[in-house]
């Protein structure tokens, strides 16, 4: 028997389902399934596929070099694209909805175009007048970048053929529609089919393509995961509405490595590159203060200082609150099980509040150490000595482990004025980074040091 169709889709990552449901069991999200109608029933009718033909390997690669990536100079993008931008490549730029991407965007345009690429920005959110406004209050004026104003994805094509553009920025791909699929624009049908239509493009005629994806929780607008699998490269500019800072992240990226970051800050005249990301995190910071402890990370290829605050108070409630922003709560879970067991120090009857300054993203276990000195901190209000950083992943027997890349955690930490560091036994540290380093062996012995329990 041929297995039954799924035309039921969740919205948020994708997966198909025979029938409706309130929650996608494969990602857990809520009322994000919705109804997909088929494609198209004729096989090979899209827009403007090449078909029925083959190269051989060899001949690529021989025939001639790939024609050179193009550097924007703008190092926080160049970076983050893997070292500027690959001919023929579909980039998708995720992010929650006013965080910045048409700003990005118009700023890349705008840099690309005086590296001399040929660059048309398709707006399907705001009138050409709209965008050339933003352009002109963001300092662009005079920047060779050709705009329309186009949701329908026939006309946007042609148009793309006619013009030939190196890059293609589509702003954003839930606006684009086309007639050959019958769902209303921002469907997961429409963002798929026209996600399909821009790459293959892309592939075939030379253009690198940006497609701007909207992230909602709300299942009508498809978030753009149902693309990710489409494009070479996805980028997340992310950030907290309060905070000056935006990061774009690259999560996936087939020509370059991913989780390379680059780090902006918001002005009235659009986004500056931030280039010592290490001192914008650590501004405004106070002197000692029981709680908070600097953290030497690594984003990518470089190391970025951070600081974690944790405040530890009694709780009125049964069941103590834990909370933590910016660092995963199943992680902080986890150093209070091997505090408590392995040091005897209990958390029991205290509500724990984990928080990373600034509104960073960690996700690299080398905090582990970080965090577990900023909760003891807290817990026995009693800070670490001024200019200290510290380092080191926690393992379940509470041994701590080297992680990668400890000199140029060590260095950026003395090029900021740090004097000392707390950091992991094993793995090799030279002299050279004029910091006072102490090793520690285990999580017991770290807190015998410090804080003498
Ligand atoms: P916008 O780029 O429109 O966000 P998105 O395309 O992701 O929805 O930016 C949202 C608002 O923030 C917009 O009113 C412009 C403003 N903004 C600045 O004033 N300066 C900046 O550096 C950025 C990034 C945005
Ligand atoms: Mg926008």
């Amino acid at each position: 028997m041929a297995p039954k169709p799924r035309p039921f889709v969740c919205s948020a990552c994708g997966a198909a389902w025979p029938k409706w449901q309130g929650r996608c069991d494969a990602c857990g999200a809520w009322d994000t399934i919705v109804e997909e109608r088929p494609l198209s029933q004729t096989p090979g009718k899209s827009l403007g596929a090449v078909r029925g033909r083959t190269v051989p390997l060899l001949d690529l690669a021989t025939e001639e070099a790939p024609p050179p990536r193009s550097e924007t100079r703008v190092e926080e993008l160049d970076r983050v694209l893997g070292g500027g931008l690959v001919p023929s490549s579909a980039i998708l730029v995720g992010g929650d909805p006013g965080i910045g991407k048409s700003t990005l965007l118009l700023q890349a345009a705008a840099a690309f175009s005086r590296t001399g690429l040929k660059v048309v920005y398709v707006s399907g959110e705001e009138a050409s007048a709209q965008v050339r406004m933003r352009a002109q209050r963001l300092g662009l004026g005079k920047a060779d970048v050709r705009l329309a104003a186009e949701t329908n994805l026939r006309d946007i094509l042609t148009t793309l053929e006619t013009a030939k553009p190196d890059l293609a920025i589509i702003d954003s791909i839930q606006t684009m529609w086309l007639d050959t699929v019958d769902s209303a624009p921002g469907s997961v049908a429409q963002v798929r089919a026209a996600a399909h239509e821009l790459t293959t493009f892309a592939k075939t005629r030379g253009t690198s393509v940006i497609l701007v994806g909207h992230v909602t929780k709300e299942g009508q607008i498809a978030g753009p995961r149902v693309v990710e699998h489409m494009v070479d490269t996805v980028l997340y500019f992310e950030g907290e509405r309060g905070h000056q800072f935006r990061i774009l992240r690259a999560v996936k990226n087939r020509f370059g490595p991913a989780d390379e970051i680059g780090v902006f800050e918001m002005t009235g005249r659009g986004l500056a590159e931030v280039r010592n990301p290490s001192a914008l995190f650590l501004d405004g910071r106070g002197g000692p203060t029981p709680g908070s402890v600097v953290f030497a990370g690594i984003e990518g290829s470089r190391p970025v200082l951070c600081e974690l605050q944790a405040l530890v108070a009694p709780s009125p409630h049964s069941q103590p609150r834990r909370s933590s922003v910016g660092w995963d709560s199943g992680r902080l879970a986890m150093i209070l099980a091997v505090l408590e067991a392995r040091c005897g120090l209990s958390f029991a009857g205290l509500d724990v509040y984990l928080n990373v300054a600034g509104g960073l993203k960690i996700g690299e276990p080398a905090a582990d150490l970080a965090v577990a000195a900023a909760l003891l901190s807290a817990r026995e209000d009693q800070a670490l000595p001024e200019g200290t950083v510290v380092f080191g992943e926690i393992s379940l027997s509470g041994a701590l482990r080297p992680v990668t890349q400890m000199e140029n955690r060590l260095k950026e930490a003395a090029k900021l004025g740090f004097r000392s560091a707390l950091a992991p036994a094993g793995g090799r540290i030279s002299e050279t980074s004029g910091l006072s380093v102490s090793q520690v062996s285990d999580l017991p012995a770290f807190v015998g040091e410090q804080f003498g329990a």
